[in-house]
């Protein structure tokens, strides 16, 4: 089997790449080195530099590739940025994928998995989030996600495309194997923020708000481990060609850690002293976030390996002790 992995060279689509290599498949992956790295590239794994807002770079890729399915991960994710530049957020998500879709549609490729987000929920209405929650994204970032899933429901009747869209939780940690070179650039995300400080690249840590609703105050979030998402893409992948139907799932770990815990975690196991300020809480932050995966369990028989948070952080740890300078 042959998969097209495109924003494959970045956080999670090089575990994602990792994990079809590892079941045998035939990876190719179109990146466009934006915020992917060339060191998460696999030399089992052919590479194309290409870019998803020029069609014609898609079409020569895919036309004739013979592939039976692409992964879409070429997207901006940082949910605070898509409220101050909505136009870029509009034109790399939405009109970026209408680009895949309509070249994808046109070579012949009639399967893609689709990143998709938790905030397309926006505030939770009730917890555990199922994927019945309604969809009310309190961020850019989340409607374009949201839009993205509306257009592959209307190609899916219309073109016969199908397709799984998978809404990620938070992603964190990295291949317990060690497998991923690269480091994530200017993270915004919580696990590596607090590793960059354990390692002294940065001096202090703002935890954003203790005044939440929450047993000590900082924010409930449900920490995924990336490899067992990358590894429910392979699973979501097999279940479109076999059921040709499509799908949409929630992946999360089904536990919520606060802000705190992580950050207390994260001293024991690095050992390190991680300074940290509570500073005033995060515009757009809603108090609780957890999933329920019971349709991913059920529906693909997904169970997370290495989404406890020792795990987590421990295999993040690993990325970044290297640099502690002091
Ligand atoms: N946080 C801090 N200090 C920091 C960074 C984060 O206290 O320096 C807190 C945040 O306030 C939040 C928690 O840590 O309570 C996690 O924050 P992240 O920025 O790591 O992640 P978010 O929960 O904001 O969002 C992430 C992804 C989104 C996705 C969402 C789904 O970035 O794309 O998870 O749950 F939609």
């Amino acid at each position: 089997m042959r998969i097209l992995v495109i924003g494959g060279a970045g956080y999670i689509g090089s575990h994602v790449a990792r994990a079809f290599l590892d079941r045998g498949y035939a990876v190719t992956v179109f990146d466009n080195f934006q915020t992917g790295l060339r060191e998460n590239l696999f030399d089992e794994a052919a590479f194309v530099h290409g870019d998803i807002m020029r069609p014609e770079q898609l079409r020569a890729v895919m036309t004739g590739g013979g592939f039976d399915g692409c992964v879409h991960l070429a997207a901006m994710k940082a949910a605070g940025q898509s409220m101050l530049k909505p136009e870029i957020y509009a034109e790399a998500n939405i009109a970026g994928t209408i680009n895949i879709l309509n070249q994808a549609s046109a070579a012949g490729i009639a399967r893609v998995i689709f990143s998709s987000s938790a905030a397309v929920y926006g505030t939770p209405q009730y917890l555990p989030i199922d994927e019945e929650h309604p969809k009310e994204p309190e961020n850019f970032y989340g409607f374009t996600k949201l839009e993205i899933e509306r257009l592959l429901e209307w190609y899916d009747k219309l073109k016969g495309m199908r397709y799984a869209a998978i809404r990620y939780f938070n992603a964190a940690g990295y291949d317990v194997r060690g497998r991923i070179k690269g480091l994530e650039l200017n993270p915004e995300n919580l696990l590596p923020i607090v590793m960059e400080t354990a390692a002294g690249i940065r001096p202090k840590l703002s935890i954003f708000g203790d005044d939440y609703p929450t047993r000590d105050g900082s924010c409930i979030r449900d920490y995924v481990h990336v490899s067992d998402l990358a590894e429910a893409h392979v699973t979501a992948f097999e279940y479109i060609l076999q059921k040709e139907q499509s799908i949409t799932v929630n992946l999360g770990s089904q536990t919520g850690v606060t802000v705190f815990e992580m950050v207390e975690r994260a001293r024991a196991i690095t050992g390190r002293s991680v300074s940290a300020e509570v500073s005033g809480r995060r515009a757009g932050d809603p108090s609780e976030l957890v999933a329920s995966s019971a349709k991913a369990r059920e529906l693909l028989g997904w169970v997370p390996k290495y989404s406890d948070v020792d795990t987590l952080i421990g295999s993040t740890w690993k990325m970044y002790e290297k640099f502690v300078t002091f």
